[in-house]
């Protein structure tokens, strides 16, 4: 259980912290995606020595030259931290696991490296992702009759679905509906009272998830009825 000693709420900002994991996240095989404000924890190996020098490096792409993040004489008092990381990264002298709390321009890869090559861990992959904000939806109209177009806007972090639902209730599927935009766009063909409701829009991604809903009241068209 080497995560179970780390403090992270000490590392989190405010804000974010309901998308982060407790304990921190880490690495299953060679990739890990977290989210941007969150930590995750690089977990040193399995055997630690008791002296030599031992170094967390990290590249932001395969052919990049690599940069040291960390520098610990083992058994030195302290580790040399890289300056811009200093605030958030964790080197733990114990083990030699790495916390980092991300930022967009953490993504790359890391790995620990010791004197013999051979005793040196494998490159992990860090993607750091930006937890969506709440969609804005928005409509072109709600007049019956008409083609109602909803639009489902995430101002930031990349969406990979878009989900919608009618009063809770995933969209039936028929021809008066019609999804685009990677089902960013709704399109009401021919709109009817019936499709008066509430609308809502989920968006995920790797590292979160978010939802808003719209009230739609379909109008009557024409003159005869000005509400
Ligand atoms: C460092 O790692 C050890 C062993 O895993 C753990 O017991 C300890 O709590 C960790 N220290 C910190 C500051 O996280
Ligand atoms: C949705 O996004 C808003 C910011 O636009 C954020 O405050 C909120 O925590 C997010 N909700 C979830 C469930 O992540
Ligand atoms: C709403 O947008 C749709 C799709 O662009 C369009 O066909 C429709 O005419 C628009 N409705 C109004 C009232 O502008
Ligand atoms: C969606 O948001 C982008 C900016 O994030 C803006 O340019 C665009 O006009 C918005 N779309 C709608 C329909 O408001
Ligand atoms: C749809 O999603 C794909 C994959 O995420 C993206 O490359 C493409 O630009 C998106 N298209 C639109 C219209 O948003």
């Amino acid at each position: 259980m080497r995560s179970a000693g780390w403090v992270p709420v000490a590392l989190l900002s405010v804000g974010i912290v309901s998308a982060c994991q407790s304990t921190g996240l880490a690495p299953t095989g060679d990739r890990v995606v977290g989210a941007v404000g969150c930590t995750v924890v690089f977990p040193g190996p399995e055997h630690i020595d008791t002296t030599g020098v031992v170094r967390w490096e990290y590249k932001q792409n395969e052919n990049d030259p690599e940069l040291t993040v960390v520098l610990y004489y083992v058994a030195s008092p302290n580790p040399e931290i890289l300056p811009e990381y200093k605030d958030r990264v964790v080197f733990n002298m114990s083990d030699w696991s790495l916390g980092l709390k991300m930022q967009l321009a953490d993504q790359g890869l890391y790995r620990l490296r010791r004197e013999e090559e051979e005793k040196s861990g494998k490159w992990i992959k860090l993607e750091v992702i930006e937890p969506l904000s709440k969609p804005e939806l928005f409509r072109n109209s709600s007049l019956a009759g008409s083609t109602i177009e909803m639009v489902c806007n995430v101002t930031v972090g990349r969406v990979d679905s878009y989900q919608w639902k009618k009063d809770h209730k995933p969209l039936p599927r028929s021809d008066h509906y019609q999804l685009s935009w990677n089902n960013s766009v709704l399109l009401i063909l021919n709109a009817i009272q019936a499709d008066s409701g509430c609308y809502s829009c989920k968006v995920t991604n790797e590292v979160s998830e978010n939802e808003t809903s719209l009230e739609l009241t379909i109008s009557a068209d024409g003159n005869l009825y000005s509400e």
